[in-house]
């Protein structure tokens, strides 16, 4: 595996390839990597001839400082797993490579409705966050395909539509994977690293609760199911930010359900001050 710090390093190294007509996988991530990841560069890997994966913790997504203060960082490990999984290169770039003036937001992106409900809006301004650095890595690197996680449901949605809105939708085609999980369940995130064994073992609480809506989803309201799934995990002594059935390709939140429909699971809440996020289609 090669790393590059330095975008014209990495530019000119890709432009060979290009030259030699090699396909190009990309995944991006910010590091703390598990299997999950590396699922998603194994893809890659199959998919393409070089296949490029970038840590870089953007601090432009991030709305709460603590959580990115607190975001962890395995480097070392990370390098040892890319290596040992076959990726080809490594983008390692410092926060002025990515951001060579300042990372305070200069234009606001187009992304509608999906920037507004469940992850948009208890993280106010992150996917606005998490597009600066896509956009960034993706006018970087230039790949053929992009390779995005479905543990992330709405940032594949908004990526999509960064795709989109740089006019990139015919160039890049966009992958999604799906989500690994732990042998109990748990999805796969770098923030598990943060929890403690009692909070390990309790947050099995957010897969439980997707499992519960799945095998009592049934058509009509949805009112109940939602709230009992709430109230649950409350009990449980989570802080929920939400527990939404949303209709699978809009995302749009579903409160009567004609049983046609495919409708997605999601949930958000906070194991002390750890945010874990997961979701799983119901039907
Ligand atoms: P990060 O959280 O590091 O995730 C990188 C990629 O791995 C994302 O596409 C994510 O959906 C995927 N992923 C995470 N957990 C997974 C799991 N359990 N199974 C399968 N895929 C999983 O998402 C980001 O970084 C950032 O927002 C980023 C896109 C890199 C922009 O900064």
């Amino acid at each position: 595996m090669i790393t590059f710090k330095k975008t014209k390093d990495l530019q000119d190294y890709l432009d060979q390839c290009r030259q030699k007509n090699d396909g190009i996988g990309f995944v991006p991530t910010m590091g703390a990597l598990h299997d999950g990841h590396l699922s998603l560069v194994k893809t890659s890997l199959n998919e393409n001839k070089v296949s490029v994966c970038s840590i870089f913790v953007n601090p432009a997504q991030f709305n709460d400082p603590t959580d990115f203060e607190k975001y962890p960082s395995t480097i070392t490990d990370d390098i040892i797993k890319l290596e040992t999984t076959g990726c080809d290169i490594l983008f390692l770039p410092a926060v002025e490579e990515v951001y060579p003036d300042s990372f305070k937001l200069k234009k606001e992106y187009d992304l509608g409705y999906l920037d507004t409900i469940l992850e948009g809006e208890f993280r106010p301004g992150h996917f606005q966050g998490v597009c600066m650095a896509v956009e960034k890595l993706l006018m970087i690197v230039e790949p053929d395909k992009l390779y995005l996680g479905q543990k992330d449901y709405q940032q594949c949605m908004i990526i999509t539509k960064l795709i989109q809105l740089m006019g990139l939708d015919e160039k890049v085609a966009v992958r999604i994977c799906p989500i690994l999980r732990e042998k109990d369940g748990l999805a796969m995130s770098s923030r598990n690293m943060r929890l403690s064994k009692e909070q390990r073992a309790k947050a099995t609480g957010l897969y439980e609760t997707l499992i519960d809506l799945k095998q009592n989803i049934c058509n009509g309201s949805l009112r109940d199911l939602k709230k009992e799934a709430t109230d649950r995990l409350q009990k449980k002594g989570f802080k929920t930010d939400y527990v939404e059935i949303a209709n699978a390709k809009t995302l749009k939140p579903i409160n009567e359900w004609d049983a046609r429909t495919n409708i997605l699971g999601l949930v958000a809440a906070y194991i002390d001050e750890v945010r874990l996020i997961d979701n799983m289609m119901l039907n």
